[in-house]
């Protein structure tokens, strides 16, 4: 059948996207499917409209790609697609929901509070008391690649510091959240079971958009150098989170790891990257599945 792509977008993540697309069109071009690309923010909506496509393939990432809003029009168009729903998409992309829900159902987040515009010195001098003690992590509520993070070390907490870091967050639906010092972990969940863990080994720890997509200074353990039983529990853990949320299809969950050895979930991509550093490959390629095999089984999970 046809397939349509999406890719490119609106969102500040629009050149990840590109790139992530560019991966998978070819892919599914090589494994001899019909593709026809869609950028959402160059082409005509008629295009997609009438286009008479079998199943779309999700790459695009943020705002208006993973967060409900093409998923509502694919549902409305008929179209299965890749990854979750709407309400999931929605929820998943707005990292103080997905908390929520998580803390409900007893997987540990990160501890913090959402900020609305217009904080007060005196709102940031107390978050800095309750949650300041390690340091913090500024970051926008729903964004992802980590545009717009700040992580503040714990001598470098002021009250200046905190409001610059909240500005570059963009203001408004905030969060600040405690920093959590300790191994940082990705699992990807594909048809509801976990891949094998990642362990992510930035440079001073500093998994930021520079290391994410262009350096090489990042290392990569696949599988993660963890004992069998505490990567069974991280990647059912994972699949719960995945669960709780209504996730179907494909997600990938970031995870750290707090010195008193407890892991704590930060927040699940729906869309997850799909570009030469991106990491969902990685864990595909350590069952066995290469690139190609892994658009390919993420596309015939698609629904509406
Ligand atoms: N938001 C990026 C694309 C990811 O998590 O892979
Ligand atoms: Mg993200």
């Amino acid at each position: 059948g046809r397939v349509v792509l999406l890719k490119g977008g609106v969102s500040s993540e629009r050149e990840v996207s590109l790139m992530s697309g560019a991966g998978v069109e070819a892919a599914l071009r090589g494994a001899g499917v019909d593709v026809t690309v869609f950028d959402p923010q160059t082409d005509p909506l008629s295009k997609l409209v009438e286009g008479k496509f079998d199943r779309a393939f999700i790459s695009l990432h943020g705002k208006q790609g993973e967060d409900g809003v093409i998923q509502g029009l694919l549902n409305y168009l008929g179209i299965p697609y890749t990854g979750p729903g709407v309400t999931a998409s929605a929820v998943a992309m707005n990292k103080e929901l997905t908390k929520a829900l998580w803390r409900d159902a007893g997987i540990p987040v990160p501890e913090g509070r959402r900020l609305a515009g217009n904080v007060t010195d005196a709102e940031l001098e107390q978050l800095i008391r309750d949650f300041g003690a390690d340091g913090l992590v500024v970051k926008p509520a729903k964004d992802g690649s980590s545009i717009g993070v700040t992580k503040l070390q714990k001598d470098d907490v002021t009250l200046a510091a905190l409001r610059a870091a909240v500005d570059a967050a963009g203001g408004e639906d905030v969060l600040v959240e405690a920093y959590v010092h300790g191994r940082e972990f990705t699992v990807a969940v594909v048809a509801g079971e976990a891949l094998p863990v990642i362990e992510i080994i930035a440079p001073e720890g500093d998994y930021d958009f520079q290391n994410k997509y262009y350096t090489d200074d990042v290392r990569y353990e696949c599988p993660a150098a963890i004992a069998d039983d505490r990567s069974a529990e991280l990647r059912a853990l994972c699949e719960k989170a995945f669960a709780v949320l209504g996730c179907r299809g494909w997600s990938r969950i970031d995870v750290l790891e707090k010195p008193d050895g407890g892991f704590v979930l930060l927040e699940i991509n729906t869309s997850p990257g799909m570009t030469p550093h991106s990491l969902v490959p990685m864990a595909a390629r350590a069952v066995g599945l290469d690139y190609a095999a892994l658009c390919l089984k993420v596309l015939g999970l698609a629904a509406t």
